[in-house]
């Protein structure tokens, strides 16, 4: 089956579209990619998006309209990936742009709520493109108990386990989140959990600092020192020490986190700003890896000790994402991680070109959903029960 994976992350940078031809179920699963296109929302319609992220001042209707709107964009997208490869699209999975996450329920109304909202319409999709449309894949993971995230991970252990070899995998999008896969590990011995900001603060230094995107290649990082007693203050945030399963986005580390970040920063040279964003990723990530993996991974050999010892160390730690082309923060990971035995290697090496792997991986679980097979990982989600994910918008 021709299936097109679609996914819109929490940088609000842009649409990536993945064509991907799959057959086999479940972890028994075969595909191959047939291509990838990437398509930035025009400059008015990322200016939208991040404004209908701000919960407490999004109107109704710019988010009604958003939302269709978003449908269309996505559409013109998958058909324009379609077009090129010469193929025919047969279903498309389209995660939809988060708007709002919340994935630990909280008191509201005299009830706990937890919630979640990624928006584009996939009716609108359907009618498009001329292929049904999966689109809205975290409810149902929330709804048997998880927190809706991280879903990659059933990608991930499609790809990344080894018999031999235990593997952190590691996506830097606007949010950074690991899947840790013992080797020779089952589904139900995944660890995963998003470790805190990926670009997302870098992104937003750069903006309000020198009214640029992102900081490219990290060239400006490179030229500063990170501001060791901000980091070291940052760090104490409350997220980094919480246990996993954990889920983060532009609740924890958008708008007002920049805020005190830059406050905290006062009148440090803007490369020295930079700099410290970029540490502070990366720093997340080795702490998380340091506290929530690696130690576990130690308590469960003593506890295994007197069985036939299949966990071996995690000896690799691949990365996908845009944050695999900051150069700087991939040499500060690097720095951070090969001392802990961890040797440093890029997911296109797996054949899962780094820019495409989300795409792809709601590609896979749209298959999953419409062979009506569960595809969340619940010791990633932290859900009690597998669950189809997704809700389906058929060609009218
Ligand atoms: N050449 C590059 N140099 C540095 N950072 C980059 C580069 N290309 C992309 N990025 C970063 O990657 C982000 C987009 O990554 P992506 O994986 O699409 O995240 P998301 O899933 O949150 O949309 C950009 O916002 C930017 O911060
Ligand atoms: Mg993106």
């Amino acid at each position: 089956m021709i299936v097109a994976g679609v996914m819109s992350g929490t940088s609000a940078d842009g649409i990536n579209v993945a064509l991907v031809e799959i057959s086999g179920a479940s972890f028994d699963m075969r595909f191959e990619l047939l291509a990838h296109q990437e398509y930035p929302y025009p400059r008015a319609v990322r200016s939208a998006v991040l404004a209908a992220m701000n919960a407490r001042r999004a109107s109704v209707a710019d988010l009604a309209r958003l939302n269709f709107l978003l449908g269309e964009l996505y559409a013109s997208a998958v058909r324009a990936t379609v077009r090129k490869s010469g193929r025919e699209v047969e279903l498309v999975g389209c995660h939809g742009q988060t708007l709002y996450h919340q994935g630990e329920a909280a008191p509201y109304l005299g009830n706990r709520i937890a919630a979640t909202w990624q928006t584009g319409e996939g009716a609108i999709i359907a009618a498009r493109v001329g292929a049904p449309v999966v689109s809205d894949f975290r409810p149902a993971d929330m709804a048997a108990g998880g927190k809706g995230a991280p879903l990659v991970p059933f990608l991930d252990y499609l790809v990344y386990r080894e018999a031999r070899v235990g593997r952190i995998v590691q996506n830097i999008g606007g949010i950074a989140n690991l899947t840790a896969i013992p080797a020779g590990a089952l589904p139900e011995q995944v660890i995963a959990f998003d470790t805190g900001p990926g670009n997302m603060v870098v992104d937003a230094v750069m903006e309000r600092l020198l009214g640029k995107p992102y900081d490219r290649d990290g060239r400006m990082a490179s030229t500063g020192n990170p501001l060791e007693a901000v980091l070291k203050v940052l760090l104490q945030h409350s997220f980094f020490r919480r246990k996993p399963p954990k889920t983060a986005g532009r609740e924890e580390f958008g708008r007002e986190f920049v805020a005190d970040f830059l406050r905290r920063c006062g009148r440090a040279r803007k490369e020295d700003i930079v700099a410290t964003a970029t540490a502070l990723t990366a720093r997340a990530i080795s702490t998380a890896v340091k506290s929530f993996v690696l130690q576990r991974q130690s308590t469960q050999r003593s506890a295994l000790s007197t069985q036939q010892n299949h966990w071996e160390t995690f000896s690799e730690y691949v990365i996908s994402g845009g944050g695999a082309k900051n150069r700087t923060l991939v040499a500060m990971l690097r720095a951070q991680l090969e001392p802990l035995g961890l040797m440093l290697r890029s997911s296109d090496e797996f054949g899962v070109p780094s820019a495409a792997k989300e795409a792809v991986a709601f590609a896979l679980l749209a298959y999953e959903t419409w062979h009506r097979r569960p595809s969340n990982v619940p010791a990633a989600t932290g859900a009690r029960r597998p669950a189809v994910l997704g809700k389906i918008s058929y060609v009218p």
